[in-house]
């Protein structure tokens, strides 16, 4: 099953007064997240490059999603998968790479730590690297993929005036920002970004000492940092109100959004990545 094609659904309860918020739904991916969509079309790249001849292990590093998108596209094409990620992930993103027969390799630190290690593992000749954090494909699939979807459902007459994506390898607001900007030139870019020293899981900040090679933040107009206890209070909001259990990130998003609409006015789209179950374990769910 090809990811894509999510649905995009008013957030009527949500928005503040006097404005319109759309949400493009990301759990409804095959493994759960936006990060389907980068997974697939960087898997699909590397085996036309010749990249994956049989037997061919699969290596990245990653905080949970695209590792969860990739091992899936390993198990189903017959390739062995290993996945360098933060050891404090969540246990639930951990069984889930488990089940999809992903071999982890869990590193102390962040996801700049797990990007050194699984380089080290491809420099070994342990096998090959699709580096979403470098990888085309991964802004490609929001541009050709995405961002057409958006302007395709998109229920007003009047184009979005303002889109907001969360920044982690920069894949979705670059490719999405791109592509949108192409049929709706005014619309305002908002990057979401965690605080750096207060991450949220597949976040990342415009602060922290690694920019990802593949974000091109040239489109970006607006640019908002959230806490981890912001993100949190509108996951409870966003599930009180619309009844849809968000993942943190999403939250941050949510927060951005409901604020600058509240200030500023507005039609908006947010691009939500994942549910909130994969989180259930960690704090302050416990
Ligand atoms: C839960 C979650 N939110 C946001 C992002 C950020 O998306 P992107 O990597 O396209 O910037 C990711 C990426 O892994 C993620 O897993």
């Amino acid at each position: 099953m090809k990811p894509g094609n999510t649905p995009l659904v008013e957030l009527a309860n949500l928005a503040p007064e006097g404005t319109r918020l759309f949400a493009k739904l990301e759990w409804h991916n095959p493994t759960g997240s936006i990060k389907d969509r980068a997974a697939w079309f960087m898997f699909e790249n590397a085996r036309n490059q010749g990249h994956l001849p049989p037997g061919t292990q699969l290596i990245e590093s990653t905080s949970g999603n695209t590792g969860i998108g990739l091992s899936r596209l390993a198990l189903i094409n017959g390739y062995p998968m290993t996945i360098c990620l933060p050891a404090n992930s969540t246990e639930e993103r951990k069984q889930l790479l488990r089940a999809y027969g992903a071999t982890l390799v869990e590193v102390d630190g962040g996801p700049n730590e797990s990007i050194e290690v699984a380089k080290q593992l491809v420099a070994d000749g342990e096998g090959f690297m699709c580096y979403q954090y470098g990888n085309p494909g991964n802004p490609e699939s929001h541009e050709f993929g995405t961002a057409l979807e958006i302007i395709r459902d998109w229920p007003l007459d009047a184009p979005p005036e303002h889109a907001f994506c969360a920044y982690g390898t920069g894949g979705t607001i670059t490719g999405t920002s791109r592509g949108l900007r192409k049929s709706y030139p005014s619309i305002r870019i908002h990057s979401v970004e965690e605080f750096v020293h207060d991450p949220i899981s597949g976040m990342r900040s415009q602060d922290d000492p690694f920019q990802p090679p593949v974000a091109d933040l040239s489109l970006v107009t607006d640019r908002h940092e959230v806490t981890k206890p912001e993100a949190i209070a509108a996951v409870s909001t966003t599930m009180n109100l619309e009844g849809h259990f968000i993942g943190t990130s999403s939250g941050a998003i949510v927060h951005a959004a409901v604020n600058y609409l509240d200030a500023h006015g507005g039609t908006a789209v947010v691009l939500l990545p994942d549910a909130g179950w994969k989180y259930l374990s960690g704090d302050p769910w416990q």
